[in-house]
């Protein structure tokens, strides 16, 4: 990894959670001095230690590279950030509050813990996702806090868990809201190296769009942006039911779709539903702030309950080719919400594995890095995909992690005790399955399958299909 000369900008990361950390590792990256802030004591010795207290592919590596140049330290004490700063970033949760929409009671304490040690001179970021209207708001709290006008500007993260690095030194743009010219001046420089792709091992040709608007329209624009995506998820799914009654292909309708530079072909990928930290709350929050301002999000709510009916319907259809799931042993692999991570919030696979197990089966799990889910002790797991496999009436794949389609299941033939696979990411090698015995179904794609070939116009394999997305 190349490393930056230092840059001179000093960076203060308010809570160093999933975007914190990864805020803070990527401004030391590009040779800034960033300070982080954790009050919660076990992760802070973990980033101390230049360890995330999560899985994200290249996060320890920049974290130790931060640490041992000494542009990147954490502390607990939010004056030791703060001081010296040229911009502090909001990172804090802000989870939904079935009541009031968003908890902002993190914000509320980040808030109280940089006010005394501010100064008009420093900008404050949000970057953690806060309804619209919430950087007003932190603005007005901080002027009666201080007594002065600090300024605030919103800058929206567009990270995804298990690409978060890649995403944020490489981002397809950058949105800045503030009316405060010379704060959204300071706020650009610090993204100058990311704007420009000007960093050692950058992408010359992938320059970011800058949007700088106001802040209302920056916090819009992330809240679009999530619901966008899971929306279209949403329709796609449908989209693969329906394909799934009429003996049509969703690959091969995705491929079709997908050409048409109106629509795109990224986020097409029909599978057991999403999930994740960020849609189902951000969709929420989102849908809470147009009822309040007399909008009626029926689209917004529309796509929650067609992910929730989704969800339900895959599990319908498996309980349907299993016959009954009573007493059947289940294999279920990935458990995670997608691959690359061990976020296991709103995962798909967890809720499916809690169906199964209230249906009466007994479920042994295997995922690459998750090793058990806290909530739900009667999931059993195994230590690989054969363990997992071995006994099991039926192997249901829920999340598509890479090594799963290296997976040789002829190996896993014999030890099965039904020959069984129900592929709800359309991931798997259909044929490869189906040639090694197995009864293979998938989500929106026609039964006589196996002998047609690969997803997707045929042309590309499943897990370069995922590596574009
Ligand atoms: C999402 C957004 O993609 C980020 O831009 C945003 O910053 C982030 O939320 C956030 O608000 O913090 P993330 O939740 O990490 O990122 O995950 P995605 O990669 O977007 O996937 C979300 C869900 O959609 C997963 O369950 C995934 O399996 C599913 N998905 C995605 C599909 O089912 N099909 C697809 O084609 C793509």
């Amino acid at each position: 990894m190349g490393v930056e000369l230092e840059t001179g900008w000093h960076v203060a990361v308010i809570g160093c959670g999933y975007v914190g950390t990864v805020v803070a590792a990527s401004f030391a990256r590009l040779g800034h001095r960033v300070t982080g802030v954790e009050i919660n004591e076990e992760k802070l010795a973990d980033l101390q230690a230049g360890k995330a207290h999560f899985y994200e592919p290249g996060l320890d590596l920049l974290l130790r590279v931060g640490l041992s140049r000494s542009l990147l330290s954490f502390t607990a004490v939010a004056a030791e950030a703060v001081a010296g700063a040229d911009a502090v970033f909001l990172c804090v949760d802000a989870p939904e509050d079935p009541e009031r929409g968003a908890d902002l009671t993190s914000v509320r304490s980040a808030i109280a813990a940089i006010a005394p040690h501010v100064s008009p001179e420093q900008v404050v970021v949000t970057k953690s996702t806060l309804p619209v209207g919430a950087a007003e708001w932190v603005a007005t709290t901080l002027r009666r806090e201080t007594g002065f006008d600090v300024p605030v500007v919103v800058n929206p993260e567009f990270l995804r868990e298990g690409a978060a690095v890649d995403d944020f030194l490489h981002p397809s743009r950058v949105v800045f809201g503030g009316d405060d010219v010379p704060a959204l001046g300071r706020v650009e420089a610090l993204y100058r190296p990311i704007l420009d792709q000007s960093f050692e091992s950058a992408r010359e040709g992938d320059i970011p769009e800058i949007i700088v608007t106001n802040r209302a329209s920056a916090e819009m624009i992330k809240y679009a942006a999530n619901t966008f995506l899971a929306s279209r998820l949403s329709l796609i799914n449908e989209i693969a039911q329906i394909c799934d009654a009429v003996g049509a292909d969703i690959e091969d309708v995705a491929a079709g779709l997908g050409t048409d530079p109106r629509i795109g072909s990224r986020y097409l990928r029909a599978g057991l539903g999403w999930g994740g930290s960020c849609f189902d709350k951000d969709l929420a929050i989102f849908a809470g702030v147009a009822r309040e301002a007399g909008v009626r999000p029926t689209l917004i709510e529309a796509a929650r309950s067609a992910n929730k009916a989704h969800r339900v319907w895959v599990f319908e259809k498996i309980a349907t080719l299993a016959g009954s799931l009573a007493d059947k042993r289940v294999a279920l692999l990935g458990i995670s919400f997608k691959p690359e991570t061990d976020d296991l919030r709103d995962a798909p696979a967890v809720e499916l594995a809690q169906r199964f197990i209230a249906a009466g089966a007994q479920v042994t799990a295997h995922d690459p890095v998750v090793k058990g889910v806290p909530d739900l002790p009667e999931l059993a797991f195994a230590s690989d995909a054969h363990g997992a496999a071995t006994g099991a009436d039926l192997v249901v794949l829920a999340t598509e992690w890479d090594e799963y389609a290296e997976l040789d299941f002829a190996t896993l033939a014999p030890l099965v005790a039904r020959r069984l696979v129900i592929d709800t990411r359309n991931f798997l090698d259909a044929p490869a399955v189906a040639g090694a015995g197995f009864e293979y179904h998938a989500i929106g794609r026609p039964g006589d399958l196996p002998h047609r070939g690969r997803p997707g116009g045929h042309t590309m394999p499943a897990t370069a299909q995922r590596s574009v997305q």
